[in-house]
């Protein structure tokens, strides 16, 4: 296990706090396929990951890895254009490592976003999902080592991990631009395989509505920070066994592109009433 220290933090955010005065109170993390925000950014500080003190680089086709913070909206904020992913092979603490550098530049709140795959047969690819709960399917956990009482409780509370009041807000603004949201579990798998339609079955019979490989342990340690969290996934397919077809990549990025317009008049909507 990889030690994440108050010190990495404070150097990360202090390398980024040399190069801005802004001062960022909304964090943003896009998954696969949704990295269109950052171009929306007025007067963007673009701080390519591996310039930043002890974070990892992405390794993933399709993330940009690089910290983007500037006005978005009339609100200042923090947007990672690519996540790391346990399944690279980062642990847990590297992949919520982030977080608690947002934590430390001021954000008090995070959206996130994923790319997902629908278990509940109402859904439909492009759809658009808030997260209401997850289900932590990865065997890991980034609070798992020394606790930090600085940093959060040893035993958080996770009863409200995703904001009623944040989920709220989602759904009012996308009504107002004319359009649904789903709402629904996400359960977070380590990957990189996909699922088994088997693996499926018992996900759907647990209460999972969505199914992905990110976004739970950002979540953890951003409730661990005190940090009031938005998720909200992209249903680029239906996960295995539901349709007669082979899950592809591909189609997962293809899926994302077309449902980029919907879920980035959505956002830009969302972060003026946070
Ligand atoms: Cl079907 N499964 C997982 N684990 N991640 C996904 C997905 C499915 N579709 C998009 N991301």
């Amino acid at each position: 296990m990889h030690e994440i220290t108050a010190s990495h933090i404070q150097e990360a955010a202090g390398y980024i706090t040399s190069l801005t005065s802004d001062q960022p109170e909304i964090g943003l993390i896009m998954g696969s396929g949704l990295g269109i925000l950052s171009d929306y950014i007025e007067d963007a500080t673009i701080i390519p990951y591996h310039q930043i003190p002890h974070f990892p680089i992405s390794t993933v086709v399709g993330h940009a890895g690089e910290l983007l913070i500037g006005k978005l909206a009339g609100r200042t904020v923090v947007l990672m254009s690519g996540r790391f992913h346990m399944y690279e092979g980062y642990g847990p603490e590297l992949t919520a490592f982030p977080v608690r550098v947002m934590k430390a530049l001021g954000v008090k709140h995070l959206i996130v976003t994923n790319a997902a795959g629908g278990i509940n047969i109402e859904f439909k690819p492009g759809d658009l999902m808030v997260i209401t709960d997850h289900i932590n399917l990865t065997g890991r956990n980034p609070l798992v080592g020394r606790n930090d009482e600085e940093l959060g409780d040893r035993f958080p509370d996770m009863s409200q991990a995703y904001s009623r009041r944040l989920g709220a807000i989602a759904k009012d603004e996308a009504a107002k631009l004319g359009f649904g949201l789903r709402e629904g579990v996400y359960v977070g798998v380590l990957g990189p395989s996909y699922e088994t339609p088997a693996e499926i079955r018992m996900m759907r019979t647990m209460g999972a509505d969505a199914v992905g490989m990110s976004t739970v342990a950002e979540v953890i340690a951003a409730r661990h920070s005190g940090i009031e969290v938005l998720g909200i996934s992209c249903i680029s397919n239906m996960a295995s066994g539901i349709l007669d077809q082979p899950l592809s990549h591909q189609e997962v990025i293809e899926t994302t592109d077309k449902a980029q317009a919907q879920f980035l008049s959505l956002i830009l909507a969302v972060i003026p009433a946070v």
